[in-house]
This record gives structure tokens, C-alpha cells and sequence, in this order.
């Protein structure tokens, strides 16, 4: 019995793994960096080792000794918007430790575009992503998915990452869907790269471009192995794109041509963009029995547009999208999947993560505030999973809120944070210095709306929980502060050790605090 599939790979490289029936259908490509697509057949009949290329016309004779480790296979049913299974990608997902250590499923995968969807260019303090970063840290950043997906190459978002308060995706993919990077040490997905040869041609793409004089090229840093970047005027947009996807097509390439922001034109491979990056990695995720709950895209313009047609999603369009946007959601038939948020950018998220009822929706500012009013009558709440990040949280936010004066002055607001410290607890200070805990607090009672005029802001990024035994618990993250205005950036380190206890807020109080300095911003 033969079936059809496509198999990415270099074809003289493939390799068939064949001592358990288990991987005998995976096939591997072991020589990455000349990779190309071609279709294949493959059959349960065959020898061992073998399988036939299209166009080959005879069976490859296949090398052996692939163990189940690096049998990850590329095969893909025909049609299925999904590319090969590397073993970088799955080193690259299971590097993420939340997945590792997912013993219960991942309840959110949040995958965002940055500009003016994440990032809010024309708010200059960030009001509104400072509140998600909050919101993620304290209830979803233990446990769920954070991909950043935008047109940025890898260069321009590390530029946008020193000016912004972006928090550290799990996953970024970059180009437009054309590069996929793992973990805060960014790891390339190089099967994915590799999946997207076929039918493209870097330099035929080029050569057509320059018969069109409204194309004007991007920066050199937007110009991708697997992306050509210009821009061009919109009222010429859409007469260009026809008549170069025509010569392109006439040429026998795969391409997709994509418009966005009414100025940026990108021309991509047909098997690139948003939409089928997401589709792979769910898919990934999927064969690891890693399906995440519930995943939300959230965009603002034509490049996005492709994500809220991956299957099983949710979908929202910021308050601020973009007209090309719109215009394409005016044409969808099946649209009850997508939300349209009232507001901009990271205020629509949230409203969206509300709409769809992800999860808690609440930010660690206003539960703060609400409760600064009046004493917390006591719960005999558990620690449970997420109970110690979301403490942590809250006491860096009520610390904010009081040193720039945004909470009342009130013994209940200084309570939350001082009660929370056991009596003995210590922190060394990142000058340090070895404080009691609550004799620092107590100090703090006079800074009330100390910088009332230089306002601070902060953010956690990193944030991890782990469960060190039945009553203690250990949550490192990283801490960021900084003006409102975005000036003094510091970075510190920061580890912390807390205990149950019946009758606080989380369940929990403080033992132990260490700040370091990061040695760079
Ligand atoms: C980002 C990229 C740019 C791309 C645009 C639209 O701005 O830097 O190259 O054209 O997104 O996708
Ligand atoms: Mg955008």
C-alpha cells in the first residue's frame, strides 16, 4: 500500500528510521542546511529503510541507526496546513520549562502581534501594556504560552524590546511567520526554515521587484532568507501586488504577497506568514498531547489577518486596527470566533481575555486598590498552583502604588504589605545589604507618594513557581523599573522563598527576598 505524502527534507539525506514499528513511518533529514521539499511516497510494504521520491524514480537506499531521540519525523498529509516535525522544534518546545513541567494542560496560548496590537506607539507610558504584564505575571505567565508574533525581524524587535516593556515570549516568530525562535536565548527552528524552500526563489523574487519603481526596499535588516520587504504608497498597493503576484506566479514560484499597515509590502513563501506558523506549532504541540486550552491571536493589521483563520482559535481586533483589516473582516462569512475590542491595543487583549473568559481578567492594581480600602476578612485559602506568583505580584504592585501615592493612605494599603512578611523574614537589597523584612516595611510607611512627581513603573518578566515541598514555595523572577517616561531603566534578578499561611491573602507569607543587579539593562 502506497501512500502519498510530502516530505521535507534534502532528499539525499533522509534518513528512515525502522526498528520499532512506532517510528517507522518518521523520517528525518539530517543534512539541514540544504533542505528542500519534494513529494514523496511511502509504504508500510516496503523494505526496511526505504522510501521513494517522486521524480526519483527508484527506492533510496536509507542509512540505519536512528534512535526514537532523533526520529522526529517530516511527514505531513498533503493539503494539511502544517510543516515537517523537526527535532528542533520539539528541543525548541521542550525547552520551555512551563512545558516540561506541564502536569495539567496549558491553559492559555497567547499569541500576539507587537506594533500597535502588544505596543501602543502613540501612548508614550505604556499604561495599558504595563497592566497586561501585570495581569500575565500574576495569573498566567506560571502556567500558560506567550508568542510574539510580528513582521519584526529578530534585530528590530530586540530594538523595540529596549524602548517598550515587553515582557519574554516562550516562542517568537519573527518575519512574518518566516522564523520561529524558542526560549529567552532565542533558538532558531531550522526545520521550519527549511519548510519553506519549496517554490521559493530568493533572487527570481528580486529580480521581478525591480520591473516595479513604486516598490521602494526596506532597511537591510528586513530583507529575510525567506522574506523581500518594500513600501509602497497605498493607492498603487493594490494594482502592484496583482500584477507582480501574476509574474511571480507565471515564474512557477510559491508566493504570498502581503499588505499591511497601508505602507509595507512583504512577499513571503507560500507556505510562510502568521497564520500556517501558528497552525505548525499547535501542531507540534499537538503530537507532544500539549494542546493548550484555549489559544487567542490579537492583531491590528493585514499581516495578522491569517491568524484568526487557524483553526480552533479565538481571535481579537484591537480597538485601533488598521482600515485593510477591517475591510478583510467585512468579507469574512464565519466571523463569531473574532472579537472586536473597543479598545487600543493591550486594553483590547484584556477586554478579549474577559470576552472569551480565558481566566482571571483582573489586574493586580485594581484587586489592590479595592482592597486598600478596608481589612481583607481572612480565608482559609490553599496555596495552590500559581497562588505564590500571583502573591509576589501583588506586593510589587502595592508597593508601586504606594510610593507613587496611587493608593489611599491607609493602614489597610501598608498592611498588605507588611503582614505578609514573617516575622523574621530578610532581604538582601541589590546594593548588598541585609534588611529585616519587616522593619524595611515599616520604614516604607513615610515613602508614601514619594515619587508622586517621577512616577515609577515596573514590570515582571520571567516569572516562575516552583513547589519546593508541601508548604514552601520558590518564585524567581526578573524585575524591571523605570520612569513613566522611560528613562533609568534597571533590571534586577530577584528569588524569593514563601511559606503557607491560613488566613493571608494567597495563603502565604514571606520568607526570604534576594535582588541582583542584572549587568546590563
Ligand atoms: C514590520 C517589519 C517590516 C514588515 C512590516 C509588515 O514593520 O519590520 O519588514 O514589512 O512589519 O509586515
Ligand atoms: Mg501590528
Amino acid at each position: 500500500m502506497l501512500a502519498s505524502r510530502q516530505l521535507v527534507g534534502d532528499v539525499s539525506a533522509v534518513r528512515c528510521y525502522s526498528p520499532s514499528p512506532l517510528f517507522r513511518r518518521k523520517i528525518v533529514s539530517k543534512n539541514r542546511a540544504n533542505c528542500s521539499i519534494a513529494n514523496c511516497a511511502y509504504s508500510t510494504s516496503l523494505p526496511r529503510n526505504a522510501i521513494q521520491v517522486s521524480g526519483v524514480r527508484e527506492w533510496l537506499k536509507l542509512g540505519d541507526g536512528f534512535g526514537p531521540a532523533s526520529a522526529f519525523g517530516s511527514v505531513a498529509q498533503p493539503g494539511a496546513r502544517r510543516g515537517p516535525v523537526s527535532h528542533i522544534t520539539r528541543a525548541g518546545i521542550l525547552s520551555i520549562d512551563k512545558v516540561v513541567s506541564a502536569e495539567k494542560p496549558i491553559p492559555l496560548m497567547l499569541v500576539t502581534d507587537l506594533d500597535f496590537t502588544m505596543v501602543d506607539h502613540e501612548d508614550k507610558e505604556n499604561v495599558d501594556q504595563i497592566r497586561f504584564n501585570s495581569l500575565w505575571a500574576a495569573d498566567y505567565a506560571h502556567s500558560s504560552l506567550l508568542v510574539f508574533s510580528t513582521g519584526r525581524s529578530p534585530e528590530k524587535y530586540q530594538q523595540l524590546r529596549s524602548e517598550k516593556p515587553l515582557l519574554t515570549p516562550d516562542i517568537g516568530i519573527f518575519s512574518v511567520g518566516t522564523e520561529i525562535l524558542y526560549g529567552p536565548s532565542l533558538e532558531p527552528d531550522v526545520g521550519w526554515e527549511n519548510h519553506l524552500n519549496d517554490g521559493w526563489n530568493r533572487d527570481l523574487v528580486l529580480r521581478e521587484c525591480h520591473n516595479f519603481p513604486a516598490l521602494k526596499s526596506q532597511e537591510e535588516s528586513e530583507q529575510r532568507l525567506h522574506k523581500v520587504s518594500f513600501y509602497i504608497e497605498k493607492d498603487l498597493a493594490s494594482e502592484v501586488v496583482g500584477d507582480l503576484t501574476k509574474r511571480l506566479e507565471d515564474l512557477g514560484l510559491k508566493v504570498k504577497l502581503i499588505y499591511s499597515g497601508g505602507y509595507a509590502l512583504d512577499i513571503l513563501p507560500r507556505r510562510a506568514g502568521k497564520g500556517e506558523a501558528l497552525a505548525y506549532l499547535l501542531q507540534q504541540l499537538k503530537e507532544m498531547k500539549l494542546t493548550p486550552k484555549g489559544t487567542l491571536v490579537c492583531g491590528d493589521s493585514g499581516n495578522d489577518a491569517e491568524l484568526y483563520t487557524v483553526e480552533g482559535v479565538k481571535g481579537v481586533i484591537v480597538g485601533n486596527a488598521m482600515e485593510e483589516l477591517l475591510r478583510w473582516y467585512d468579507g469574512l462569512q464565519v466571523k463569531t470566533h473574532i472579537f472586536m475590542a473597543a479598545q487600543r491595543c493591550a486594553g483590547g487583549i484584556i477586554e478579549a481575555i474577559e470576552h472569551f473568559g480565558f481566566g482571571p481578567y483582573e489586574i493586580p492594581a485594581d484587586r489592590i486598590l479595592e482592597l486598600s480600602h478596608k481589612t481583607p476578612t481572612p480565608k482559609r485559602s490553599v496555596p495552590t498552583r500559581g497562588s505564590a506568583t500571583r502573591e509576589v505580584v501583588e506586593v510589587n504592585t502595592a508597593l508601586v502604588l504606594w510610593v507613587n501615592g496611587d493608593c489611599p493612605n491607609t493602614d489597610a494599603a501598608h498592611n498588605r504589605i507588611l503582614k505578609v512578611m514573617a516575622e523574621d523574614a530578610t532581604m538582601v537589597y541589590p546594593w548588598g545589604e541585609e534588611r529585616v523584612l519587616r522593619k524595611s516595611v515599616v520604614s516604607y510607611k513615610d515613602k508614601y507618594g514619594l515619587k508622586k512627581h517621577a512616577r515609577l513603573q515596573v514590570w515582571m518578566d520571567c516569572v516562575k513557581e516552583q513547589k519546593l515541598a508541601d508548604n514552601i514555595f520558590l518564585v524567581t523572577w526578573q524585575y524591571w523599573q523605570q520612569l513613566t517616561n522611560g528613562e533609568n531603566r534597571k533590571g534586577y534578578f530577584a528569588t524569593a522563598i514563601l511559606r503557607t499561611k491560613v488566613g493571608n491573602p494567597n495563603g502565604l507569607e514571606w520568607l526570604r527576598v534576594h535582588e541582583t543587579p542584572r549587568a546590563s539593562s
